[in-house]
Parts: structure tokens; sequence; C-alpha cells
């Protein structure tokens, strides 16, 4: 009995659980997911799974993202980097809707499975789907040779390594580093990004580890500052542009490790219904980081402290205004905005893992979850 407990301690590399181990991982999980992708002077994307089918991507007249849970999250960030990236439009569905919703499928359309296990059942059974009406279908998964990447035309692995706790998230990471990995590509092919930004974007892109490094190094006030909000009965995350996703992401993260009610939302969407949950018993968590929509999430927040919201912002290193503004801020170093994500989720993976110990949560095995649902 004794053995196997070192046994999994050693499994754990000396952390108490396996989720706060693939946190700090994350720095190297994304190099070995950029590894042989991008050269070493950082000037070039290469994805074999783009190269092979570059007419495909070419000529896509459209991308359909179909995915569960927290690959879902890293889909909707997909659909900005494309978007913005490739001039395509991109669509993300919950792979269980979608596949009982008679979709119009072209045989144009690039379907793009987004998948941890590979062995998601709704996800598998939305790409079948797209095969049998002639869709290119790709992959973005993590268990290599697992269910998804044997059923589909194409697809790059994350690399991020076995993912042990429930609770997704050095592959959620990964998989957005990949999503930015293969919009460059296909931006680049298609001419649609400027030689500058393609530059700028892979420059920053291989700086990211470090700087992942920095926010992971703010862990012990993080653990301080959830101290203060472990007995939270409801949360708010909010975020617009690149980071509305990772307002989603983090609440998911909450709600499944802590058992926490939270929701996440498009800042400016408060307005219309949920400030008026705001009262000084709401804790909000804002995501304010400097960017092009960081005046629009200023004024949302002045909404909420109007209301007598608790507000924990997210902000850009040497940021003023929004710390005058609120009552804890989290500082993370400057990046390409649409590179924010991979900085923004990394406190929320955090707040979410310290309040769920404090809550004497089983961290790893959170109640009613599984790892991968092969089951519809
Ligand atoms: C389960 C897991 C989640 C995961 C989702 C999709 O619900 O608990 O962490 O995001 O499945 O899994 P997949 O393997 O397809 O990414």
């Amino acid at each position: 009995k004794e053995l196997e407990m070192n046994l999994s301690e050693l499994e754990r590399g000396g952390y108490p659980h396996f989720m706060l181990k693939e946190i700090f991982e994350q720095p190297e999980t994304l190099k070995n997911c950029m590894s042989g992708r991008i050269n070493v002077e950082a000037t070039n994307v290469t994805l074999s799974g783009i190269i092979d089918h570059k007419d495909k991507f070419i000529q896509a007249k459209r991308i359909i993202i179909v995915a569960c849970g927290t690959s879902w999250h890293a889909g909707l960030i997909g659909k900005y980097l494309f978007e913005e990236f490739c001039r395509v439009p991109v669509e993300v569905e919950y792979a269980s809707e979608f596949r009982y919703r008679h979709p119009v499928i072209h045989p144009e359309d690039i379907v793009i499975a987004i998948s941890q296990s590979g062995e998601t059942a709704d996800s598998l059974a939305a790409i079948e789907l797209a095969r049998h009406a002639g869709a290119f279908v790709y992959g973005i998964c993590n268990v290599v040779g697992s269910s998804i990447p044997r059923n589909t035309h194409s697809g790059s692995y994350t690399h991020c390594g076995h993912e042990i706790g429930v609770a997704s998230t050095k592959a959620f990471t990964a998989q957005i580093t990949v999503l930015t990995m293969m919009a460059l590509a296909i931006g680049k092919e298609k001419g649609k990004i400027s030689v500058e930004k393609y530059l700028a974007v892979i420059k920053e892109l291989s700086h990211i580890p470090e700087k992942i490094e920095r926010v992971l190094a703010l862990n012990k006030s993080i653990k301080k500052l959830s101290r203060i909000f472990t007995y939270a009965r409801n949360f708010i995350y909010l975020g617009r542009g690149y980071n509305y996703p990772i307002a989603l992401e983090g609440a998911l993260k909450l709600k499944e490790i802590s058992y926490i009610h939270a929701e996440g939302y498009p800042a400016a969407e408060m307005k219309h219904g949920p400030i008026a949950l705001i009262d000084n018993e709401m804790p909000v968590v804002a995501i304010a980081t400097h960017n092009t929509v960081y005046e629009k999430v200023v004024s949302n927040i002045q909404e909420i402290k109007a209301r007598n919201g608790r507000v924990i912002a997210i902000v850009t290193e040497g940021d003023k205004s929004v710390k005058s503004l609120v009552d804890h801020c989290i500082e993370i170093p400057s990046t390409e905005e649409c590179l924010e994500p991979l900085l923004t989720s990394i406190p929320l993976q955090l707040i979410a893992y310290h309040i769920a110990v404090n809550k004497n949560r089983d961290v790893d095995m959170p109640r009613n979850l599984a790892k991968s649902v092969t089951v519809e």
C-alpha cells in the first residue's frame, strides 16, 4: 500500500495533484507542440498535415469546427484566428448538436474536429457525418492513434503528453497553439496575412513558453487570492474578443473541480440580463488586458463596480486604469492580442485549482465527470 502511494506521488512529480503538475508543464508542452513546426529562427511555420493538402485549405469556402467541452472552447478561439488571418468563415459547433441537426455540409467545407482523447463519441459521430457529406476532415488530437485521427483525412497532434487530470489544462493550450499555427500557415498560403503580422505572431509564439513561466511565478499570490473567494456561491467570468472563450473556459474549470456555479459571458452582454445578478457577494473575474477591446472592457468593469460587484481583473503588466478600479489584479506579460488566450488561461486554471483544493474537492477526479466521454 505504501509502495503504491509512493508510486503515484512519483507520477505526480512532487505535485499534490496531476492537475497542478499539468498546469506547470505548459511551458514545456507548448515547446513540444511547436517543435519541428516553427523553425529555430522563428520565421516560419510548417504543418505537414496542411502542406499535404494545401489546395484543400486554399479553396475551402468554409471551416466548421466540431468539439465538446474544453475542446469546444479552443474551437471558438480557432474561429477568431481563422477569420482574422485566413479570411474564411468559420462555424463552431457542439458535436452533439451538429450530429442531430441535419447540418448543411458541402464538399468544399473543411471540418476540423478538436479532441484531447480522440475518442469522444459525439465528436466521432460528427466527423462521420462530415465525411459522408464529402467534406475534408481534419483532426486536432492529443492521443496518438486514437479513433479521431484514424478517421480523418489529415490532422495535427497537440503533442502535450498524457493528460491525467479530468479537467483539461495543458491539452487546451496546446490545441490553441495548433490552431494558431494552422491559421498562420493557411493565412500565408492564401496570402491573407501580411508578412509583418506573420513574422510578429510567430516570434511572439516562440516566446510564449517563457511568458507562461512568468505567469506561473504568480502561483503563490493567486493561491492567496483564491482563499478570499473560496466560499462564494457563484462566479461570473467576463472577456471580449480572443478572451471571450477564455472567460467560458475559466468558468468551466471552476464548475468542474470546485462545484461552484460559474458563468462565462462576453462582457458587453452583461447589460442584457446577467448584470441583474451583481451585488457585493458576486465575484467577477474580468479579463482586461491591453488590446483593441481594452477600453470597452474597462467600461464594462465600471458598470459592475457601480453595482458593488467584486472584481478580480487579469491585466497587462503596468496597467493603471483597471487597477484603480477593481478589488484585485493579476498582472500578466503583454503579447500579441491573438496569443493572449495562452497567457490569460493560466491564472484562471490556477484560481479554479486553488479554490477546489481549499474546498477539499477531488481535483483530479471530480464527481460525475469522466476524462473521456465515449458513450452518448
Ligand atoms: C470530457 C472531459 C473534458 C473534455 C471533454 C471533451 O467532458 O471531462 O475535459 O473537454 O470531454 O473531450 P475531448 O477528449 O474530446 O477533448
